[in-house]
């Protein structure tokens, strides 16, 4: 069972690839599903659109259950993974939040850590990827690290596919893409928020 496999990768190395999480017309549903209105993504308050854009040029919208079946349906199988990783490894998950990007063709994500030394909310990363197509030479491959800064993995955004890994443990870059790339990024947090 994946997810056993999920539990046993997430308390021995921290990370996990699981393959196939939503199946190809779930992907196409979902993609359907999103509203078309994103805004350029920010990485603090006051940053300058420009300086933005050389640390991430994706486009983002944050996610909500109403926006239809198809994302009603990948947000419970996350609150499903909540309550799996609560009931197994004890890390009180308390809430989920969840922003669909677009990566247009030349864009990236230069290295970052989700939670930096551990003082935010974000404990653990989800990152599922809506690229049916992607094929290799498409770009846009996720570089995951270690705090001592040694890669660890490339994972290829192929459709489907939904990597999960503990936020303050694996900086991690999305190199630039040739081709538009698309993914569903979310954390679990130690606190409700809303
Ligand atoms: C992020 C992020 C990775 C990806 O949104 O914080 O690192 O592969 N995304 O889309
Ligand atoms: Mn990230």
């Amino acid at each position: 069972m994946k997810s056993e496999h999920l539990i046993d990768a997430l308390a021995t190395q921290g990370w996990y690839i699981w393959d196939d999480f939503l199946s190809l017309k779930q992907v196409q549903e979902i993609k359907l599903a999103i509203p078309q209105q994103l805004t350029d993504a920010r990485i603090g308050n006051g940053e300058k659109l420009q300086e933005n854009k050389n640390i991430r040029g994706d486009q983002t919208l944050w996610l909500e259950p109403e926006m239809g079946e198809p994302i009603a349906l990948y947000m419970d199988k996350m609150e499903e993974l909540r309550q799996l990783i609560n009931r197994q490894l004890y890390l009180g998950l308390r809430d989920f939040e969840t922003h669909y990007c677009r990566y247009p063709q030349g864009t990236f994500y230069k290295k970052h850590c989700d939670n930096f030394q551990g003082k935010g909310l974000r404990k653990v990363t989800t990152v599922l990827y809506l690229n049916e197509f992607w094929q290799s030479g498409d770009g846009g491959e996720l570089a995951m690290f270690n705090n001592d800064d040694q890669q660890l993995a490339t994972v290829d955004p192929i459709g489907g596919r939904l990597v999960i890994f503990m936020s303050e443990d694996f900086p991690h870059e999305v190199l630039p893409t040739k081709t538009e790339r698309c993914s569903i990024a979310g954390w679990f947090l130690s606190q409700k928020v809303f």
